[in-house]
């Protein structure tokens, strides 16, 4: 792809404005050898502002969302993009998320704007697992974790039941539960059907991919071994 728009479609300007940038001298590589809009440099020894450039097309994000940001790129309010740098807004093909949390859930969360990956992590074929941290209102009764894994457990106006979940308890209102499957606000209906309240929900790990090293607020580019970890 030619530089101008390799540049400019990674949202930090447009195409006119990254022509600009290059005639200015801004786009170099790691010598600081002024680049011309016909380069071949390889895309890891581009510079923009003495700074390499972001991801290239295929990139996979780890967050770890804190609590009081919505899933999505336009509503009102603080928003998981409000947390990347503004330019990935711009980026095409878009940046999505893979899969939603809550507002009021924390941890990991996905983004890419690789279709075939996302589809991977989302399909049933690959049944990632998904672990989530509860605090719960009140005591465990006893009897949750025989009904999450039973595989008949209904949820309010649905008409399929639930793929059987694991449940470990942590403590008298603590848990871990992990899902094979993600149905709308599914953590804290599964509870609401015990008669109890979700208070903290948080989700520690997608596969076996966990959010060590990235603090709340933060995130990460995956490695190809990081986004194996989803799978194993
Ligand atoms: N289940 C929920 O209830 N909320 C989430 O954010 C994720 C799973």
């Amino acid at each position: 792809m030619r530089l101008v728009k390799l540049i400019a479609n990674l949202g930090y300007g447009s195409r006119k404005e990254i022509q600009m940038a290059i005639r200015n001298g801004w786009v170099t590589d790691r010598e600081g050898n002024r680049l011309k809009a016909d380069s071949k440099t390889a895309h890891e020894d581009i510079l923009f502002d003495d700074e390499p450039l972001d991801p290239a097309q295929g990139v996979v994000i780890l967050m770890n969302k804190p609590v009081g940001y919505t899933c999505s790129a336009k509503d009102q309010g603080r928003l998981v993009y409000d947390l990347l740098p503004d330019r990935f807004r711009m980026r095409k093909p878009a940046l999505s998320t893979i899969g939603r949390l809550d507002k009021e859930t924390s941890g990991a969360l996905l983004f890419t704007d690789d279709g075939t990956f996302l589809h991977k992590v989302i399909s049933p074929k690959s049944n990632v697992p998904k672990v989530y941290e509860v605090v719960l209102d009140r005591p465990l009764k006893g009897d949750e974790a025989d009904l999450f894994a039973s595989g008949e457990m209904m949820l309010e106006s649905e008409d399929k039941p639930l793929k059987p979940a694991e449940l470990e308890v942590l403590g008298e209102t603590s848990a871990r539960l992990t899902l094979h499957e993600g149905r709308y606000h599914q953590v804290r209906r599964m509870f609401a059907a015990t008669g109890n309240h979700v208070n903290e929900l948080s989700r520690s790990r997608i596969g076996s991919l966990g959010l060590e090293g990235i603090e709340e607020g933060t995130w990460k580019v995956l490695s190809e071994a990081d986004k194996a970890q989803i799978f194993e």
